[in-house]
């Protein structure tokens, strides 16, 4: 058995042991470990958070004083938390009405497109989903807040990078040991969100055939 698929399985059976939803819990982790993006107390927008293993990971690093909203496409089941709520909605046509003028700590997004098989086309969706987490970010993220953002690697990605770089202090990219070294997915960690995040920068038009 390959290394990359015994690491795998070692991250799946964890997760069931722990009582994790997904071995996504374990992306989190590494990335909150090394890069201390969650903090007691804080209040925290999960977007994209079904089955529910971020809210989960991100319920018991806040503490009971902190809180969490999930929002996915999906319905998440009851998580029984106390500190963790949970939205049905596309992201997309979230009403920032909901959260009542409320500001948030971190943003988190781990959300992925329908995968279609075609690299360019699922990295695009992907970059696009991101833009939104972004301009949500610029909206309800508190002066000097985290936003994590997962993305599928391609032509879009530097400047996506670069976007992430004029609006918060230090934006990286990581790779956590869960996620599958063949996959593309990786994640951006930005800390130190900048008073000014307040504009959209201007995304260049699609290349004809880019799969946009
Ligand atoms: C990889 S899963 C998230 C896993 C989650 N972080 C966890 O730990 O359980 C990606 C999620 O993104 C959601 N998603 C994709 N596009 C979305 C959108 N426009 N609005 C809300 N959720 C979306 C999908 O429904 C899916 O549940």
């Amino acid at each position: 058995m390959s290394s990359q698929r015994v690491l795998h399985d070692h991250f799946f059976r964890e997760a069931k042991r722990n009582g994790y939803r997904s071995r996504a819990a374990y992306k989190l982790t590494e990335i909150d470990d090394k890069r201390s993006i969650l903090r007691k107390k804080d209040f925290v927008l999960d977007l994209g958070a079904a089955p529910g293993s971020w809210l989960q990971v991100a319920s018991k690093r806040v503490g009971p004083r902190g809180k969490i909203i999930g929002v996915d496409l999906k319905e998440i089941d009851n998580l029984q938390l106390d500190n963790v709520t949970t939205i049905q909605e596309d992201v997309t046509e979230l009403s920032l009405e909901t959260f009542e003028n409320e500001m948030f700590d971190v943003v988190l997004s781990d959300m992925a497109p329908s995968t279609t098989g075609n690299r360019t086309i699922d990295h695009h969706g992907s970059v696009r989903l991101c833009h939104t987490a972004l301009d949500i970010a610029a909206t309800l993220l508190k002066p000097k807040g985290n936003l994590v953002m997962k993305v599928l690697e391609g032509g879009a990605y530097k400047e996506l990078l670069e976007r992430c770089e004029t609006c918060f202090s230090v934006a990286k990219g990581f790779k956590p040991k869960a996620s599958r070294a063949i996959s593309t997915e990786m994640f951006v960690v930005c800390t130190g969100r900048k008073e000014d995040m307040t504009k959209p920068m201007d995304i260049a038009p699609p290349r004809p055939g880019s799969g946009w």
